[in-house]
């Protein structure tokens, strides 16, 4: 089910990105970041939607490679640094030094909790900062217990809505999705993905000031021969996307050529 309703939204999607960069006056253009405003909304829905029915369908499965910790944390720094810095909210993160560079789970699973948190956190922050923090806990000879923490200085949770905000369709508020949108499934979201892993989250909070949202999860550990071999794969990765890129963009700009003519 989910590819056919995902196939059409990619296409519409992709099409306003290309009306886009096409010659359209003021008006026009207005109308077309609408669209693209309303698919993005609208395939945000979907995936959650879609997510939480392959959760309850006991369908998700947690993977267990090898993937570059590090990098994937940059790559969601990268994601969100636009939209705090349009909000001018400072964006924070914190890797301990004492994590290894590489480690074993499901890279997609953890960055869609970490997305979905610090999404929120600049959804629901006016000012201030918003600090992700990735730590050390422990270690023994197979494992590392890693903290994940996201904290803002925005509107807070009540006391009495800390635990109903992990439920489904649950917002802290009334009015939360007429002044911020949204459909309260996020953070159902997240915490069974967390618990899938193994993990609980947790979250503090003072209603009008801060928030904090946190996890711990264990990581099966790599030898040094393990994680020498996968920077080594990385690099031959990066020398052959570099060259799909170029014939990507030239693909694109045909494209392009065939919509404009
Ligand atoms: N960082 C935060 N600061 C304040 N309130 C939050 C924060 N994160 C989540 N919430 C509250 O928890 C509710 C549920 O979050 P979520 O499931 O992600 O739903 P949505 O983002 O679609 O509203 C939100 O509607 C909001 O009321
Ligand atoms: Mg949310």
């Amino acid at each position: 089910m989910s590819h056919e309703i995902r196939t059409p939204l990619n296409a519409i999607y992709g099409f306003t990105e290309l009306l886009n960069k096409t010659l359209l006056n003021e008006n026009q253009k207005e109308m077309v970041n609408i669209i693209k405003t309303s698919v993005e909304i609208l395939m945000g829905i979907i995936n959650d939607i879609l997510d939480i029915s392959k959760i309850e369908s006991g369908k998700i499965k947690i993977d267990n490679y090898p993937f570059n910790f590090e990098e994937t944390i940059y790559g969601i720094r990268e994601l969100f640094c636009k939209r705090a810095l349009e909000k001018n909210l400072k964006l924070k993160f914190n890797l301990d030094k004492k994590l290894p560079k590489i480690i074993k789970g499901d890279k997609v699973r953890i960055s869609q909790i970490l997305i979905n948190l610090i999404g929120n956190s600049i959804k629901f922050t006016e000012k201030g900062n918003i600090v992700v923090s990735l730590d050390f806990v422990s270690e023994d000879e197979n494992k590392i217990c890693i903290k994940f923490s996201v904290k803002d200085t925005g509107i807070g949770i009540e006391n009495e809505k800390l635990e109903t905000i992990f439920e489904r369709f649950e917002q802290a508020s009334r009015d939360t999705t007429r002044k911020y949108g949204g459909t309260g499934l996020g953070l159902s979201i997240c915490k069974s993905l967390v618990e899938l892993q193994g993990g609980k989250i947790n979250v503090e909070s003072t209603s009008g000031s801060v928030s904090s949202f946190y996890f711990t999860l264990f990581f099966d550990k790599l030898n040094e021969n393990e994680i020498f071999k996968i920077l080594e794969d990385e690099m031959k990765e990066k020398k052959n996307e570099k060259l799909s890129n170029l014939t990507e963009k030239e693909n694109f700009n045909n494209n392009l050529k065939m919509i404009t003519n």
